[in-house]
């Protein structure tokens, strides 16, 4: 089998939101693993660029907005792979819709515009990183595949969905090689429990090793489709980077629905002391369960995810406990 990963060594690419949870472990990989010239680019809004520190002399590291676009856009003349990562996390979006709008999606649509009309022919891959909270709670779409009903039920979820479909406006109508990919509930190493929108898994982990209540929101039985960073990772690499996912977008998740409840149990089995507590539910938990599709990204990229929630979360406690 081909591994078109190997088509990114030693390339230039652009990493936006490039010290986020997600962002910083790219970067990472795309460093070590296939050398390549990384500019990361992060107002650090909700990070630091000190989460990068091992990489440090082998990125271009600039704390801009992706919203700046005189500094942003010529950037674009300079790499050869795009992943536009930055975003305004979920539970912030609904506080300022319109910052949330025009990080989630204009910032998307200003370089899709400028590389169409500058003629880019540098840029291999434009990857806009969406979300699998566009389906919302669509039942007639369960699991949640890629052709199925779609249903925001968020700002997050909306300016997601608007920034996927300007990616897949400028793929289809100007030939401009993009694809999206839309993560479920990624989780593991580097998820910073100081960021206030950490996911879940990532706050019960860091309160169970410091002996404070894990917050369970509502009855506990909601459902999601947790996806490990590692594989959320290798997807978003592939994607980039196999000729069948050019103008595709994909779901990026594992097809297994877990619930909040079976989360703590298994923290519980590994962190004994874990206590839980239950807590109202917020404007933005309107979605009782999600699991996706995943045969899409399977049958076109040979795509699998290769961590089960057990050794995922075994593997996110051993890494938070470096950090107590
Ligand atoms: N983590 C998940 O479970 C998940 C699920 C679905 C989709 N996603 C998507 O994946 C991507 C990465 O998510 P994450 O979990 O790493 O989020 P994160 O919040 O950890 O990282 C986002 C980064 O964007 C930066 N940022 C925010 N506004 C910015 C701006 N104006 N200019 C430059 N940088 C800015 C933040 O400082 C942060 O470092 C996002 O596009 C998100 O929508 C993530």
């Amino acid at each position: 089998m081909i591994d078109y990963k190997k088509e990114i060594n030693n390339s230039r690419v652009l990493v936006t939101g490039g010290a986020g949870f997600v962002g910083h472990n790219l970067v990472k990989e795309l460093v070590k693993t296939y050398n390549c010239h990384v500019i990361v680019l992060d107002n650090c809004i909700n990070s630091s660029a000190d989460i990068l520190n091992e990489v440090a002399d082998k990125i271009d590291f600039k704390k801009i907005s992706v919203l700046d676009y005189a500094q942003i856009l010529p950037l674009l003349n300079k790499v050869d792979y795009v992943f536009h990562l930055a975003c305004i996390q979920i539970a912030a979006s609904s506080s300022d819709p319109v910052n949330d709008l025009r990080v989630n999606a204009e910032s998307t649509l200003q370089m899709l515009e400028y590389i169409k009309l500058k003629r880019l022919t540098n840029i291999k891959r434009f990857i806009y990183t969406s979300s699998c909270s566009i389906y919302g709670s669509a039942t007639n779409n369960f699991p949640a595949a890629e052709i199925g009903a779609i249903a925001p039920l968020s700002h997050y979820a909306s300016t997601k969905l608007l920034g996927e479909n300007y990616t897949m406006v400028y793929g289809k109508n100007y030939q401009i090689p993009v694809s999206c990919v839309r993560y479920s509930n990624v989780y593991g190493y580097g998820q910073s429990p100081k960021n206030p929108y950490c996911g879940v898994l990532g706050k019960f982990v860091h309160e169970s090793l410091h002996n404070k209540p894990c917050m369970i929101i509502g009855d506990g039985e909601q459902t999601r489709d947790y996806t490990f960073i590692s594989d959320a990772i290798d997807a978003t690499i592939l994607a980039a980077t196999h000729p069948q996912a050019s103008c595709e977008m994909f779901n990026v998740g594992t097809g297994v629905e877990t619930s909040v409840n079976k989360l703590f149990e298994i923290i519980k089995e590994v962190i004994p002391q874990a206590e839980a507590e239950s807590i109202p539910e917020r404007d933005i938990d309107n979605i009782r369960r999600r699991v996706t599709n995943i045969e899409k990204i399977h049958q076109k990229l040979g795509w699998t995810p290769q961590v089960t929630i057990k050794k995922g979360i075994a593997e996110t406690i051993k890494w938070y406990r470096t950090m107590v």
